[in-house]
């Protein structure tokens, strides 16, 4: 069963909690926030105590992508505003294995992920250590952007290079991603799909479940 993530980067503030309930309610089994301070990416958005007054609310599996400097400054900050997983920029710091074992400490799932300029090949030596590999098909900072189609092919490197090792490591997806185009990305080896834009408009629960179809015929 693949698995959708709606990004609330996309979603109205003022409503936030109705419509955390839509895509929950329509079947969506991840919430992904987007976390961004302005350094590692252009624009900033929200952190800990969004996360924090959500967590008293909602048992959505909480799937946090952190695009921030240096995220070994701030993951017991995550992990007790109520992260699930928490998956950091390989670009963002200098020692990933450090920040996989802070991650790790506080009893959260670990995912790595690159942006588009950043080869493949640099997740091969973390793969036996984390639980996601997120492959980046826009540049991280802001939502409603087109997927670049030259990122298709990591998804599918990714997902090899686990089953050469015989991992069980999922392989998220993340940007540009609409009905028109989330099959091909499934079809390229992604499990877990995250969707701002296309999900928070207009019926977000007809949204998430015409996903949820396309994703899982
Ligand atoms: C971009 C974020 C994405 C964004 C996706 O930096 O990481 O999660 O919200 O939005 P869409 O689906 O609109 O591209
Ligand atoms: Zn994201």
């Amino acid at each position: 069963m693949n698995i959708l993530s709606p990004s609330i980067l996309s979603a109205d503030f003022w409503h936030l909690g109705s419509d955390i309930e839509q895509v929950q309610k329509a079947g969506a089994k991840y919430l992904h926030i987007d976390v961004m301070d302005g350094l590692f990416v252009p624009s900033i958005s929200f952190a800990m105590p969004v996360i924090s007054s959500m967590r008293k609310y909602t048992d959505i599996f909480f799937d946090v992508h952190l695009m921030i400097e240096k995220p070994e400054r701030y993951i017991k900050e995550f992990a007790e505003a109520g992260a699930d997983l928490i998956t950091f920029h390989l670009e963002a710091t200098e020692d990933a294995d450090a920040v996989i074992t802070s991650i790790r400490s506080f009893g959260k799932k670990v995912g790595i992920t690159i942006k588009p300029g950043t080869p493949s090949e640099a997740v091969v030596p973390y793969l036996d250590k984390v639980d996601m590999v997120l492959i980046m098909t826009v540049e991280p900072g802001f939502g409603g952007q087109k997927l670049i189609p030259e990122c298709v092919q990591k998804i599918t490197d990714v997902r090899k290079w686990i089953e050469e090792r015989g991992l069980n490591v999922d392989v998220e997806v993340d940007g540009g991603i609409n009905l028109g185009n989330v099959q091909s990305i499934i079809d390229a080896g992604a499990n877990v799909i995250v969707a701002g834009s296309a999900v928070f408009k207009d019926d977000i629960g007809a949204n998430v479940k015409a996903f949820l179809r396309e994703m899982n015929e």
